[in-house]
Formats: structure tokens, sequence, C-alpha cells
């Protein structure tokens, strides 16, 4: 009955698992309850007409920062930014300060989400030689992603460098585990292009297009032997992908939108060490061999790897700077872009980012727009033609690589199961995020 529903979004252009319709979506206890011409009378409507109404954008690979080094970033403003660009739930990288090692670790950051985080959101335990025979046990708790693996070291100290400790983290149960990859021995002799200083420009020499295979190359062998699913995060290269076309059964696939987005040398010529990240931004040859992965289908999800720093560390001298750039906000307005521009359809999009992530880590509830599911919507307007500016990003570091770009297509509300947390551009209510429930045994 239409007068029992706590929400109504009415009229957009709504995408559902088997193609868009113009309809109604009725929502009851922050769930989907029915999809269909419904009469008003719900305690709110939001008016979606001339609007898309997408299964609410998920972003599996972002770094808040908290605990330890909030003067980047917290969990507060990080899931600010996240609702502020259409995204309703994240998954966190565990190298924080300390990481995300143990089951307390875990706990502490439920704890600092609770009230403060707007958008749902899970958690990673980092892997390390030290707690590599625990992981089977811990990565099944509440509110926990999975397992994250750095190959190469990134910003902090989590690393899993040999072969054999790889091993020992693969053998320990069986979720999907999400994978940094870059090659730490190679890192470590090519270092000496970089040493005492150099142009940000070296950063793809530094940490090569090898360095990215060798390390993919020795992970698809090691989990292919144990038998376990991983997840290649970020990858950048077009010999990766070639790769991971013939591992369909054992590995998927994340592209991050500054990969797909930026290319060198230019951007390194235009943004200097803003552009520097792990992997790196490679040349148009790589980023055309993305593409194409994407269109291939062999790409399963976008995370967009959110990896914020101030503009005071970026100014030092590279290579003493750290690397990483926002994104969570921006991940879906330079996407839609790239929609406009018709480099990939709505549907595709809406597969990278709702369906992929909930397939690939088994979330229950969320993904799609259904009955039972989960109310999590993000509404978008694709005529909108908007800047990307400063002043209207919430990320506590301030910048994007992205600033001064014209997009067409942005998200104009977010809704978290059943509550708008945003409407053009401002958030409403309060900070209601909870864990992201997965599904059991798998
Ligand atoms: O560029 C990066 N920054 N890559 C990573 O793997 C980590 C991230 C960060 O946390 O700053």
């Amino acid at each position: 009955m239409d007068g029992t529903f706590d929400l109504i979004v009415s009229g957009g252009t709504v995408m559902l698992p088997g193609g868009s319709a113009v309809t109604d979506v009725g929502v009851r206890g922050g769930k989907v309850a029915a999809i269909g011409a419904l009469r008003s009378g719900a305690a709110e409507v939001l008016d979606a007409s001339g609007l898309h109404v997408l299964p609410g954008v998920i972003d599996t690979q972002v770094h808040f920062r908290e605990p330890g080094l909030e003067h980047k970033e917290d969990l507060a403003t990080g899931s600010m930014a996240a609702v502020l660009g259409g995204v309703t739930a994240v998954f966190e990288m565990p190298n924080t300060k300390p990481p995300t090692c143990t089951p307390e670790a875990l706990a502490d950051k439920l704890v600092r989400a609770e009230g403060r985080m707007w958008c749902d959101h899970a958690f990673f335990i980092g892997a390390s030689p030290g707690n590599a025979g625990d992981l089977g046990a811990w990565e099944r708790l509440p509110g926990c992603a999975g397992i994250k693996v750095f190959m190469g070291s990134s910003t902090g100290s989590l690393l899993v460098e040999s072969d054999n400790d790889l091993a020992r983290v693969l053998a320990s149960g069986f979720r999907r585990v999400a994978v940094h990859c870059e090659d730490e021995a190679r890192l470590r002799e090519r270092h000496r292009l970089v040493d005492g200083g150099a142009d940000p420009a070296s950063h793809p020499e530094w940490r090569d297009a090898e360095t990215a295979l060798a390390a993919t190359r020795r992970l698809l062998r090691l989990a292919q032997a144990a038998r376990r699913r991983v997840h290649v995060l970020h990858v950048t290269t077009a010999e990766e992908m070639d790769l991971l076309r013939e591992h369909r059964d054992l590995a998927t696939v994340e592209v991050t939108p500054q990969h797909l987005t930026l290319a060198a040398p230019e951007c390194y010529r235009r943004l200097g060490t803003r552009a520097q990240m792990n992997p790196p931004i490679r040349d148009e040859r790589h980023r055309r061999a993305l593409w194409q992965a994407l269109a291939d289908g062999v790409v399963d999800c976008l995370g967009s790897d959110h990896a914020p720093h101030t503009l005071e560390e970026k100014s030092r001298p590279y290579p003493a700077t750290p690397s990483g750039m926002p994104g969570v906000q921006t991940l879906l307005p330079v996407m839609l872009d790239h929609v406009a521009a018709g480099r990939l359809t709505l549907e595709r999009l809406v597969d990278l980012t709702s369906a992929g992530p909930a397939r690939l880590y088994a979330i229950a509830g969320k993904g799609r727009i259904a009955a039972g599911h989960d109310a999590d919507f993000t509404l978008v307007d694709l005529k909108a033609e908007r800047d990307i500016t400063r002043d209207w990003l919430a990320s506590r570091c301030g910048w994007s690589p992205f600033e001064g770009m014209r997009v067409r297509g942005w998200p104009v509300a977010t809704v978290v199961r059943g509550a708008v947390v945003m409407r053009d551009g401002a958030l409403i209510g309060s900070p209601g995020g909870r864990p992201i429930r997965f599904q059991e045994g798998l």
C-alpha cells in the first residue's frame, strides 16, 4: 500500500538489473519494497523526473587515514566526500597508523565510524608476515572487507614481499584477497633511477610496467597453487591485462578513473607530483589497453584509490613526496563524463560501480535496485555540465587532480538505506553509515 512507504523515489529513469525503466521505487525500513507506478502518500517523496536512478555507487578502494594520519583525512571527512560524489558505500584500506592488522584495530575503526561516517563501510585487514596464519579467522569478522596485500611498499609499512610469505597469506582463509601488485625487489633495485632527486615524470620509469607485471605474474602463480581467488587492484599495464584475460577463473580486476583519464607524460608536466601515485599513471598505450580491457569485460570494478595527502606534503621535492591522489568524490563525475563522451555505456558503468563490487566481494543486499535490497541510490543528471572546483571538495586534503575539468553528468542526490544524505551538493541529516554485510559462506 502506497501510504506505508517511508520514501518514494518518483519518476526517474531507474537502472534495474534487466534494463532501465521510467518508474517509481518505494522504500520501507531502509530496503526496496516496491518497484512500479506508486501513488504518492509516502512520508517523503524524492522527485527524480529527468534524472537517472543508479544503484548506489560502491567504491571498493579508499584510504581515509584514520587513525594516525587525520591531518590528511578522517572517516567523517572522507565519507562526506563520498556521499557528495554519489558514493553510498566504501571499502577502506588498512595502511593507517597503526595499520589495521589485528581484530582490535578493525574493531577500533568500526567504533570510530559509528555516528561519524555518512556512507556504509567495510575495512580491510592488512596482511603481514606476522599475521598470515590468523587471517583465515579474522577475514570473517563483521565489518571486514577481506584481506589486503601490498606486494610492493607504498604509503605505510605494510608489505608481503616473499613468495613464501605470500603463499602463507593465500593459504589462510578463503575470501577473495585484494592485492597491490608491484614487485618489491625490482622497486628497490631501480630506486637508483630517482635517488637524490628526479623529475616526477620519472615515476613510471622507476616503478615501470615490468615491476607491475612481475608481481601480477607471481601472484597468479601462487594463487593458482593455493586455489585462492584474488582481486588485482588498480591494474595499469597492457601486459597485465593480457595476462588477466587468461585467468578469469582466478582473478578479478580493478581500474581507477585516474588511470583511465590521465596519461604520461602530459599529466606530470601539468600536475607534477600531484600526479604521482602507485602504481603510476603510464603512457597512452597503457591507457588505451585499460579502456580495451574495460570494453572487453575483463575489468570487474572501478575503485578510486582515494589516497589524500596535503598539498604541503605534495610540494616536497620528488621522490620525497608521498604517492597518491584523492578521488572518492570525483569517481562518478569523471566516469559520467566518459559516458557522455561515448567511451562506455551507463549500463556498463553501473556494472563496474555497483553490480561488479557486489559480485566479486559477495556483498549482501547491495549492488542492484531490487526488492529486498538496501535502498542505496545515486541520482544523476546526465545532462548537467559542471566544473570540478576546489570549493566543492570535502576531502580534508583540499585538492583534486581533476580541478578545472568540465564534466557532463553529475550526482545530484545520494540515498543510503532510504535516507537522503545529499541533495544538490548539500549534506542532509546526520551520518548514519553502517558496516556492510557479506554473504555467508562465500
Ligand atoms: O599511490 C598510492 N597511495 N598507492 C598506494 O598503494 C597507497 C596510497 C596511499 O595510501 O597513499
